[in-house]
């Protein structure tokens, strides 16, 4: 198990588009498996590499609840699910809300409007082509993470005055954090 330390606002990285992957590529396993213990004690639903600094177009997700609301997720209880390459190649014109937050941007939640349904293309971990239509809350999660491999965070979703208050709260933190 590794857990590797979160890239947070306002770090470049996250504005940076993530590299095509393939199965085979050394260590690629070992990246996906990371990306889950991440993910898992964080605890989130979703992270694409970039959230560990590593620019490739990996993206994990599991929505599984764990049954003890505040507890972790039993292993017995995960699902994880694991995109190379995830892109859209069908959106529904019907829209969802759904309020977001995002692991590179601690404890900020904001309300984001996206299409209800997607169709998403990717590769499994054996190298597979695969496509999984999804709805609600994954299809959300699918299109938050496929963002992230575009350099694309979920605050660019909302007006400019909501984004720039989110981003000078974390700039005007990363300082703080810097000069102490
Ligand atoms: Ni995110």
């Amino acid at each position: 198990m590794a857990v590797r330390p979160l890239v947070t606002l306002p770090d470049p990285l996250l504005k940076q588009a993530s590299a095509p992957v393939r199965a085979d590529e050394p260590g690629l396993k070992e990246l996906a498996r990371d990306m889950l213990d991440t993910m898992y004690d964080a605890p989130g639903i979703g992270l694409a590499a970039v959230q560990i600094g590593v620019m490739k177009r990996v993206v994990v997700i599991d929505l599984s609840k764990p049954k003890d609301e505040d507890g972790a997720l039993a292993e017995g209880e995960k699902n994880p699910m694991v995109f190379l390459n995830p892109e859209i190649i069908w959106s529904s014109d019907e829209l969802r809300v759904h309020e977001e937050g995002c692991l590179s941007i601690p404890d900020y939640y904001e309300a984001v409007e996206r299409p209800d349904r997607v169709r998403v293309r990717y590769q499994d971990l054996a190298g597979e082509t695969r496509e999984i239509e999804a709805d609600g809350l994954l299809a959300t999660c699918l299109q938050h993470e496929i963002d992230h491999l575009n350099g694309v965070l979920f605050i660019d979703h909302l007006s400019r005055l909501k984004r720039e208050r989110v981003t000078k709260r974390f700039a005007k933190a990363a300082r703080r954090d810097t000069a102490a």
